[in-house]
């Protein structure tokens, strides 16, 4: 399995501390939530932060633009190093255009889905992308209530993934028991947040997920 955990949790004053502390836990990912307060009703952080803490770590960029128009900022996120780029369904029409661009870009592809959008509306994409981020909570917060029906989303995502092998992320109120059921039903992505901020110890948290086997 792979633990992508959200900066948005973390403490914005001592950002590369944490990130220090993520990296020597063993998280495979960090997982960057932009928001614009259109998509979204969130405004979170962008491009100057990205390219900040760049220059302190190696870990995977895993970039979740929660923005409209994402096809307008995708080489301004490749050039601040994200690796994957993932962009909403929801929030733009032309996304095989713009799945393009990303892997031209020499960046993983990603496209999420809201809890309201169903599996079915990828079929014709999946052939384009590197990862699916399921929404696990209506996207703009962290520390929501995981949203059940994402369980059976993962488990109909995987049986159309076929022999493909893009990941399936899942996003949004996940815990560790939680993330077990995930896995169970073909996650390989997990992301936290608050569960993985508000621990006892960040390092000991990260591990437990990486813990758990698919
Ligand atoms: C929600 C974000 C999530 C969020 C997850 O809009 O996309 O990545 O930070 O936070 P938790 O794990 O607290 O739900
Ligand atoms: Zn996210």
């Amino acid at each position: 399995m792979k633990i992508s955990p959200s900066l948005l949790s973390a403490d914005f004053s001592n950002l590369s501390r944490d990130i220090e502390v993520l990296e020597k836990a063993g998280a495979d990912y960090l997982h960057l939530d932009v928001m614009d307060g259109a998509f979204v009703p969130n405004i979170s952080f962008g491009l100057p932060v990205i390219k900040s803490i760049r220059k302190v770590t190696n870990m995977v960029f895993d970039t979740h633009l929660m923005i409209e128009r994402p096809e307008n900022y995708i080489e301004s996120f490749a050039e601040v190093g994200s690796d994957i780029i993932t962009i909403h369904y929801e929030s733009s029409i032309h996304h095989d255009r713009t799945l393009n661009e990303i892997r031209r870009l020499g960046k993983k592809a990603g496209i999420s889905i809201n809890p309201s959008t169903p599996v079915s509306l990828l079929s014709e994409i999946l052939d384009l992308v590197d990862l699916v981020l399921i929404m696990s909570v209506n996207p703009g917060f962290g520390g929501q209530k995981f949203i059940e029906n994402s369980i059976k989303k993962v488990e109909e995502l995987d049986k159309l993934r076929g022999s493909r092998n893009f990941e399936i992320e899942v996003d949004g109120g996940i815990n560790v028991e939680i993330g077990k059921r995930l896995l169970d039903a073909g996650a390989d992505v997990l992301v936290a947040g608050s569960d993985i901020f508000k621990a006892p110890s960040i390092e000991e948290r990260v591990k437990e997920y990486k813990r758990l086997s698919k």
